[in-house]
């Protein structure tokens, strides 16, 4: 609706510019709003008072002349003038009905697909094999799955990387350690705790300087290609990825094994990076390193600010990979879009790495390269999270106390259902509680984890949510309908029924800005509203006891529509629903 407001009110300037009452420049974008106030229309816009200045006119007459200019359109009963010179919209009618049908009657629930539809490649989780996942790790591993999802949806073609740290000084100190170990057996448990074993290797480290010379010299022969290094290299990640397709898989993340690109698959590129950056004569050795000095950054006392792609010893960076990725993700797979879901605390790097691919054409022109940054999940202290004893703690940790409080909480509840299925309540209650904390923040701000309040089934939350779609789903259970069979009119007399109405044609919309912004607590809002408007339809407008058979079923397809949407909604996120709990 808003995109065709928006081509009418373009139809209507060029009109205006081509007869002289308008200047050919400016051309700002037409801003369409939804209205908070159904009295004054559905949409608004403010187009005529951006324009007046520069036309010279009054934002009145400009107002007015466009109006006069508007083409007609059946989606659109009334257009009048507000205030200063406001343009507000009122949608016909019969328009919201008609645009839930065709929702009704669409798999993706009216969402129109992208056209063209664009490739994006969309790095996130991205963990460093050397340890376990810890809880540093969720919220680049759940709202870069949302965004992913989000985009598929779209209809884009969304490539996964994971670009795992499997590369680095660490594994010289990890395979010292890997060799010394003679019992099998003894190996494997270790193995089973990666951040023993890793706290292991760097006592044996810090010990022994006969071991730290071993770990170094393992490091210099595994870069060197030596094969039993490699060996013991891969069979190490290989423990490591597994661990952490195990979070994956209780978590209901997207990732495949194929979607693992990590900084080793661009060992091979390092040296042709640098020879690139040096033709493109970007390259500066300074202190036997090799660097690229941008003007653009500066320390804080003004200092230039490298980025540093060799070490004087020859040893690459963090940096030199993620230059061959981005070449990589844009000539190979021919990126449209390329999103980072990493810590803030990484912005510099990003902006520094962005800026060097585009001087030196690593990306082709035009590719869109954004960091979408997040802040820390900070303990209930509001400092970074940690466990009693300050280490950090393991994600599968937080899962399994997320799982067993919920546990509580179902049982409490349900007194009656089989352990089972309270199990298996629990595990979704829990997990999507975790998630959908940290997805209904904006990533960009810092957030505190507190297990009560995700878990509360009041407020925006999880269980509030998962709850709502049950109770939706028990209205056909009650009335034994089949949805499916439901082909009435849709009536929208009360002022709930099309506020729903509204709230659910708002979907497209939200999800496009998700996709956009890389925000998925946009989402979670809608959802949270949308459920909030439901109760409110649902203790006002009674459906099963509606006055007629034709208004039952009109209600019924909203409340059915309603249901599809928040599980939809709740899919893009990552979250799973329950038909009861
Ligand atoms: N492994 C890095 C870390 O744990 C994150 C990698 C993010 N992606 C990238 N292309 N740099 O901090």
């Amino acid at each position: 609706m808003k995109e065709q407001i928006i081509t009418l009110v373009e139809q209507a300037l060029d009109a205006l510019r081509q007869a002289g009452t308008l200047p050919a420049e400016p051309r700002p974008p037409v801003q369409v709003e939804r209205t908070r106030d159904k009295q004054h229309g559905d949409f608004a816009t403010n187009i005529a008072l951006m324009l007046a200045k520069p036309a010279g006119r009054k934002p009145r007459e400009v107002a007015e002349a466009l109006v006069a200019a508007l083409p007609a359109s059946p989606a659109i009963s009334k257009v009048e003038i507000a205030g200063p010179g406001f343009i507000n919209f009122f949608q016909a009618g019969d328009v919201l009905g008609s645009a839930l049908k065709a929702a009704l009657a669409d798999d993706h629930l009216g969402v129109p697909q992208a056209n063209p539809p664009g490739t994006v490649v969309v790095d996130y989780s991205s963990p460093n094999l050397a340890k376990e996942m810890h809880v540093g790790h969720l919220r680049s591993t759940i709202i870069g799955d949302a965004v992913a999802r989000t985009l598929e949806f779209l209809g884009h073609r969304v490539i996964r990387q994971n670009h795992v740290g499997d590369w680095g000084t660490q594994f010289g100190m990890l395979l010292a350690y890997l060799e010394e170990q003679q019992d099998q057996a003894e190996l494997s448990a270790e193995l089973s705790d990666l951040e023993q074993f890793y706290r292991a290797a760097k006592q044996r480290f810090d010990d022994s300087g006969e071991f730290a010379d071993r770990a170094r010299s393992l490091v210099v022969k595994l870069q060197s290609g030596d094969a039993h290094c490699l060996k013991l290299w891969h069979d190490f990640n290989q423990v490591s990825l597994s661990h952490c397709f195990e979070v994956y898989a209780r978590l209901g993340v997207s990732l495949t094994p194929q979607d693992v690109r990590g900084e080793s698959a661009y060992n091979p590129d390092l040296a042709q990076i640098v020879a690139h950056l040096d033709q493109a004569g970007l390259l500066v050795e300074s202190d036997g390193a090799r660097c690229v000095f941008l003007d653009e950054f500066k320390t804080r006392d003004g200092q230039p600010l490298p980025v540093i792609v060799q070490k004087a010893d020859g040893g690459y960076l963090y940096a030199t990979s993620d230059l061959a990725a981005l070449r990589y993700r844009s000539q190979t797979l021919q990126a449209d879009r390329i999103l980072y879901f990493v810590d803030q605390r990484q912005a510099l790097h990003f902006q520094q790495v962005f800026e060097v691919a585009r001087r030196a054409a690593l990306v082709k022109p035009g590719t869109d390269l954004e960091h979408m940054g997040f802040g820390t999940m900070n303990g209930p202290d509001g400092r970074p999270f940690k466990t009693r004893t300050g280490g950090t703690v393991k994600l599968v940790d937080l899962l399994s106390e997320a799982e067993d409080r919920a546990l509580a909480l179902v049982s409490d509840k349900n007194p009656d259902l089989d352990q089972d299925e309270l199990v298996d309540i629990a595990s979704t209650v829990g997990i999507s509680a975790v998630k959908y904390a940290d997805l209904s923040k904006h990533r960009g701000s810092d957030y505190i984890f507190n297990f009560d309040q995700m878990l509360s089934f009041d407020g925006n939350t999880a269980p509030y949510l998962l709850y709502a779609y049950t109770r939706v789903a028990s209205v056909f259970r009650k009335a034994g309908i089949d949805p499916h069979t439901l082909d009435a009119p849709i009536m929208l007399e009360q002022e709930r029924e099309e506020a729903l109405a509204n709230q659910l044609l708002q979907f497209a919309e939200v999800l496009q800005q998700v996709a956009d912004k890389g925000l998925p607590h946009l989402l979670c809002s809608y959802l949270y509203e949308l459920a909030g408007q439901f109760s409110g339809f649902y203790e006002h407008c009674p459906i099963l006891s509606a006055e007629s058979e034709a208004l039952r079923d009109s209600r019924l397809q909203l409340a059915w529509l309603t249901a599809r949407t928040l599980k939809q909604g709740l899919a893009l996120l990552g979250i799973r629903t329950l038909e009861r709990m």
